[in-house]
């Protein structure tokens, strides 16, 4: 039996659990100081003195680095053709220019932490206000939206079809705005970094999703070869998009540590986590959906605008779900920028399919309402055979197998469908769903792969654990292909001297670095097997190739397996380990197939009609995402983003003091996550399959398809169990009294 698919325990749960896993801020260099970032206190205007004098007097402090006394950097190169695209602008003390609340303007470094903190205290800033000036105004900022800068094969504004024609035909019509907050990503672990140099060689320990990104960002701006910088990371305390990129931070460790003259850590505050390092953009969405009687779609028009800086467009593409979700006659897409005085926002987990798909499911379901139809039966009844948006078949669709299934988990067939028809108690009970989906997408990939002298094999890849299993799912993958037991294995990652691995995000590890690790693995397979014929030492000596093969460590013959030695004993007599590269990328299968991850979630909410408080005693959710290679930690993902998904619907929301621009609830006891006396139970099946077209492994990734509908489906309950329908998240109790 396959080890690929199994639960599989974490080969790096023991290490976690023991502390014995190193975390970036736990690596401890010799010489190592202390910085300490101060942050602005306005939202715009220029920076007209900072007094440093008593800051730089006190005891242990080394530097008190400001844009009066930073390094000047050069101007960044273009990226090339295949390299990421840019990272967003940052900010780097090389003017007096403030730009949002909370931007670094000094990097405080002294011999320790204490001291840092002390002397950051003590800097004073004097500002030429233009705080009057500064927009943090959405809804007027959204009454003069901008286009964003176009980025190939992913256009802001879409069409197909006669909309005007679509609308004017339909018998029913659902036209209403949607609204999603400001939130922030909220790892366990906070940014952190390292910065060591050597001579003219940088060392970065950094708390990333992308080891070779941040090495890009830092040759960039520093103006060096990359050879010359090493990003090492071998845990990340979860990333959802916030460490994607290299942040301002980053640059600034290295910037005070080749100043101070010694090894320099920068971990980030919780509250400066709520600027500094990206967000989920606000959003308002106008979404119209026009149908026959019969529930067939006519028209769908989705127009999103949605915040960003002054500093960078950041383009939130709530489009892209309803662009490909269901078949309609015609459609209409656009995104819109409100710029506003606060920090660059980033992707965060499903960017644009979880905000995009609260809108959109949430329509559907009035929809359903208006039409008297069955939420699943109005989805069916639209059911897209084919992808309506670029005209091509799907890999692999098992959506009708994911309503079908989890309506019978959930029990849907005993709902009622007027609202306020259903009570527990003196509980109103309300049942929802929604429909999730999540682009599979891949990069290229390389791994390395050797079988050492006492037989175990050590494989690598320069890509990354998050949480997620990557240790584990990779060290399946490769004891799978190169036939050795798992124990057998090592699976390394997370350093920029290891071969290449794309960013970890959009849900693309596992479909990218997945298929490296099997090429390197059966290539080192083959090595060996080859050796093996030619050895005359060997009992494999000088037979027919397809007539060897390796099984749990075994060299054997298939038609004799009691002919065989382990392979400790061929790499011995070899004298030396036997290892092979691989390169794996994709090919043209998107040209052919368009490639996405299905779900189907349903939701039950129970409402307390006096106080208006929401629990949700149980969620199902049903997905299609390919082959699944570790049934335990895959099903702790899809977990995850279901919780992610209730917390979206009811709890999160960054606070802003919108005078100023400052978040107001940025920590951990006003910012609110689901915690587990928020959950009830949350039920998760993962369909058997297998995408043919994605990779080898017939794996799509799953990161991110979890989180998409729940905030929908949780709408759609509570909209079922009191007749309010709520379209502004998150769905607090006063928007129900
Ligand atoms: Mo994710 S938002 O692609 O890290």
């Amino acid at each position: 039996m396959s080890i690929i698919g199994q639960g599989i325990d974490r080969t790096d749960g023991r290490l976690k659990v023991t502390g014995a896993a190193i975390f970036t801020a736990e690596h401890a260099l010799p010489r190592m100081a202390h910085a300490v970032l101060v942050l602005s206190t306005v939202p715009k205007g220029r920076v007209a003195a900072i007094d440093t004098a008593q800051a730089a007097a006190m005891r242990g402090v080394l530097l008190v680095m400001t844009h009066l006394n930073a390094p000047r950097l050069p101007t960044p190169k273009p990226p090339g053709p295949d390299e990421q695209p840019p990272n967003p602008k940052l900010s780097l003390l090389q003017d007096d220019a403030v730009l949002y609340n909370a931007q670094p303007l000094a990097v405080v470094v002294a011999d320790t932490l204490e001291h840092a903190q002390d002397a950051a205290r003590r800097l004073r800033i004097r500002y030429v206000h233009a705080a009057g000036a500064a927009e943090l105004d959405f809804e007027r900022a959204g009454k003069a939206p901008r286009k964003p800068k176009e980025q190939p094969g992913r256009p802001s504004d879409t069409s197909r079809g006669n909309l005007a024609g679509g609308i004017a035909r339909a018998a029913v019509k659902v036209d209403q705005r949607y609204g999603t907050p400001l939130e922030n990503h909220n790892p366990l672990e906070p940014h952190a970094t390292i910065a060591s140099w050597d001579g003219d060689e940088l060392t970065l320990y950094d708390a990333t999703q992308n080891v070779s990104g941040v090495r890009t960002t830092a040759a960039r701006t520093f103006g060096m070869a990359p050879e010359k910088v090493r990003v090492i990371c071998p845990y990340v305390g979860g990333g959802f998009g916030c460490k994607g990129a290299a942040w301002s931070h980053v640059m600034l460790a290295a910037m005070s540590a080749r100043q101070a003259g010694c090894p320099v850590k920068l971990v980030l505050e919780r509250s400066q986590m709520f600027a500094l390092v990206g967000a989920r953009p606000i959003t308002r969405q106008q979404m119209l959906l026009a149908a026959s009687a019969a529930g067939k779609l006519h028209a769908q028009r989705h127009d999103t605008i949605s915040s960003t800086s002054f500093l960078d467009d950041f383009s939130e593409p709530c489009g892209a779900m309803t662009r490909m979700m269901y078949s309609s006659d015609s459609l209409q897409t656009s995104q819109r920028l409100a710029t506003l005085n606060l920090g660059v926002p980033t992707y965060m987990r499903a960017p644009g399919e979880a905000s995009g798909s609260f809108a959109l499911e949430s329509a559907m379901d009035e929809l359903a309402v208006a039409l008297k139809l069955d939420p699943i039966a109005l989805r069916l009844q639209n059911y897209a055979e084919q992808d309506p948006e670029k005209q091509l078949p799907w890999s692999l669709k098992s959506l009708r197998e994911c309503y079908r299934l989890g309506a019978e988990r959930f029990g849907w067939s005993r709902r009622t469908p007027a609202p306020r028809s259903m009570r527990q108690g003196r509980m109103l009970v309300g049942w929802g769903m929604a429909t999730a989906t999540y682009p599979a997408n891949r990069m290229p990939a390389m791994a390395s792969a050797a079988i050492l002298a006492d037989g175990s094999a050590l494989v690598r890849s320069g890509s990354h654990e998050l949480g997620t299993g990557t240790y584990t799912v990779m060290t399946q993958i490769a004891a799978d292909a190169m036939g050795l037991q798992l124990g057998q294995v090592r699976f390394e990652l997370g350093d920029t001297a290891m071969p290449r691995a794309p960013v970890s995000g959009g849900s693309m590890t596992v479909a990218s670095v997945g298929p490296a690790v099997q090429e390197a693995a059966r290539a080192v397979r083959d090595k060996v097997l080859a050796l093996a014929i030619d050895d005359p030492a060997s009992p494999l000596h000088g037979a027919a190739p397809a007539d060897t093969e390796l099984v749990q460590g075994w060299l054997q013959l298939r038609s004799a397996p009691t002919r065989r030695e382990p392979v400790a004993a061929l790499v011995a007599r070899h004298g030396a380990p036997i290892q092979a590269d691989s390169r794996a990328a994709p090919g043209d299968e998107k040209k052919r197939f368009s490639m996405h991850s299905f779900g189907a979630v349903f939701v039950e909410v129970q409402v307390d009609p006096e106080l208006g408080t929401i629990r949700v005693p149980r969620v199902t959710g049903v997905y299609d995402v390919g082959r699944l290679i570790n049934r335990k930690t895959g099903h702790s993902q899809l977990v995850g983003g279901i919780v992610w998904g209730l917390g979206m619907a009811l709890l999160e929301k960054t606070e802003m003091d919108w005078r100023d621009g400052r978040a107001v609830n940025g920590n951990l006891a006003d910012y609110h996550v689901p915690v587990n006396a928020d959950l009830g139970a949350v039920d998760v099946m993962v369909l058997d399959g297998h995408d043919p077209h994605i990779n080898a492994l017939g794996a799509r990734g799953i990161g991110e398809v979890g989180i998409v509908g729940v905030a929908a489906a949780v709408a759609n309950a509570v909209y079922h169990a009191t007749g309010k329908r709520v379209r502004e998240l998150p769905i607090t109790l006063d928007k129900l009294l």
